[in-house]
């Protein structure tokens, strides 16, 4: 794991394999920026950075050797790009691009100075804690790998071990470090998520997931519970068993709760798509689309992140997680398309289609958050391909009941870049789920598929508050993402993380 470190320290002293300088890309600020460097560099950092036709745009970068100048043997400069286009996600990515290059380039140490955003940016004025968070996130995430099954060519070179950010004047650093610790548990969890994601159905399956998440809950002093096949049964989750039922292995039901301890705390249950493999079922899906099913279970593994987090950084809320989980396989014993299942809470459905078996194991538990009389129930899953059609991989799809939340995660979602984008829940569309046997038919026909997949979900939801994230595109990546490999993102995690940590 790599340390993520903050300290008071100026350029010249600071002791790292290479120190990174963040370079605005507006032609004034670049040059007062290199002009500044003199001090350390004299004319020669000038005559570099024209050499090098470094001109500090989006996502270039520039490693120069210091000879001694300064304590550090390299300095890196990162581009920014335009300068009216500066966010948190620009620094993000920056500090990404300066990791990824450190690595290819064997450090062990990378130094990241504070930077000062400029002062005349309407729109952006970001908080010191908001900025530290966000490079450290970038520099974290942006390293991750899933390549512990990787035995051969294996590369020995030393990895980057640690990132530190150094503020020249004291006053920030007390801040700085808090933030540090508060990205330090973003990141693991975003990770933890990831981890869970990428391994594949051989490894994690219900009953290895429920152990990961009972892991977690132990190490971090939150609750678990784990139903068994026998209590599924007894309570009538009839959804998670018909999906499970053409699958060797046994479904689990996964319970998490943490209570920020303090009295009349909002209580929010997270609901996760735990799909361990999703191979259609009977409906059986085409093999170019299938290995990618091994993370179907992203919903589940973003709840667990999520209440992880919770914990470690003590947010004021009472936080439930469930997690239906189940792989849906193809079995002798494997449920039929036109079967009808009777979920908890008695609404039965009549299954046309075996590979739309998320809904049908959400069903059972969002019919069985009401227990906990939530404030918001707040579902995440790998749900249709629709969404994916729809929005790609840079928005999670957005639906649901409670406007207020809603808003709430658009804003952490622009924050975070872990962005979400509201679809309409048109009750219109409710005709296509209609059964003529049936409370409800579980697809919708080909037409708005991330919209009937969420009105069905509605019907189980009750009274109360309730927000769907379809992160099929987000959280499932067919391509590098500047802070995430292609794989299991972790979409949703950070996203939450941040309502949570503003949810007053
Ligand atoms: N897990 C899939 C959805 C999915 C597709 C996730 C692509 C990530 C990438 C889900 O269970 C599914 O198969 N949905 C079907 C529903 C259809 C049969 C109504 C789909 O989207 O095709
Ligand atoms: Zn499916
Ligand atoms: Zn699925």
């Amino acid at each position: 794991m790599i340390k993520l470190r903050a300290q008071h320290s100026t350029i010249r002293q600071i002791k790292a394999d290479a120190v990174v300088q963040f370079v605005a890309g507006d032609a004034k600020l670049f040059q007062r920026q290199v002009t500044a460097l003199r001090k350390y560099f004299g004319k020669r950092i000038d005559h570099f950075v024209a050499l090098e036709q470094f001109k500090a745009k989006e996502g270039e970068v520039l490693t120069m050797v210091t000879e001694k100048k300064i304590n550090a043997p390299r300095l890196m400069l990162v581009g920014l790009g335009e300068t009216k286009k500066l966010s948190l996600e620009r620094y993000r990515r920056a500090a990404a691009t300066a990791a990824k290059k450190a690595r290819t380039l064997s450090l062990k140490h990378l130094a990241y100075e504070m930077p000062v955003p400029p002062a005349d940016l309407p729109g952006f004025t970001p908080a010191v804690e908001d900025m530290a968070v966000a490079i450290s996130e970038g520099a974290v995430l942006s390293l991750y790998k899933f390549d512990k099954y990787v035995t051969e060519k294996k590369e020995h070179k030393p990895k980057l071990k640690e990132i530190t950010l150094f503020d020249p004047a004291d006053a920030g650093v007390k801040e700085i470090k808090h933030a540090v610790s508060v990205a330090r548990i973003i990141c693991d969890s975003t990770c933890l998520a990831r981890d869970l994601e990428n391994a594949p159905g051989n490894e994690i399956y219900p009953e290895t997931l429920a152990d990961a998440a009972k892991r977690s809950a132990e190490e971090y002093g939150y609750n678990a519970k784990v139903w068994e096949k026998k209590r599924i049964e007894k309570e009538g989750f009839g959804g998670l068993l018909g999906v499970n039922a053409g699958s060797a292995r046994p479904p689990r039901f996964i319970i998490l709760e943490y209570n920020g301890g303090k009295k009349d705390l909002d209580t929010i249950v997270l609901v996760g798509k735990g799909i361990t493999f999703d191979s259609g079922g009977i409906s059986i899906k085409p093999p170019s689309s299938m290995a990618e099913m091994k993370m179907d279970m992203s919903g589940a593994a973003a709840v667990i992140g999520v209440m992880e987090a919770a914990t470690r950084l003590r947010l004021d809320v009472h936080l439930v997680g469930l997690v239906p989980s189940t792989e849906n396989m193809p079995g002798g014993s494997a449920m039929r398309p036109g079967d009808i299942v009777k979920h908890y809470g008695g609404k039965t459905t009549e299954v046309d289609n075996t590979d739309a078996e998320g809904r049908l194991i959400l069903a059972d538990a969002l019919a069985y958050a009401a227990k906990f009389k939530p404030k918001v129930i707040i579902d995440l899953a790998t749900l249709t391909g629709a969404c994916v059609v729809a929005l790609g991989s840079l928005a999670s799809g957005m639906m649901g009941t409670d406007e207020d939340v809603m808003a709430k995660l658009k804003k952490a979602g622009e924050k975070t870049f872990d962005r979400v984008w509201q679809l309409p829940l048109f009750e219109d569309y409710e005709k296509h789920i209609k059964s003529d046997v049936a409370d409800v038919k579980n697809v919708g026909g080909r037409w708005a598929g991330a919209i009937t997949a969420a009105l069905f979900l509605k019907k189980f939801v009750g009274d109360h508050k309730w927000v769907h994230l379809d992160i099929a595109g987000t959280a499932i990546l067919e391509e590098d993402f500047p802070y995430a490999p292609k794989g299991g993102s972790g979409a949703g995690v950070r996203l939450l993380i941040e309502m949570l940590r503003t949810w007053k």
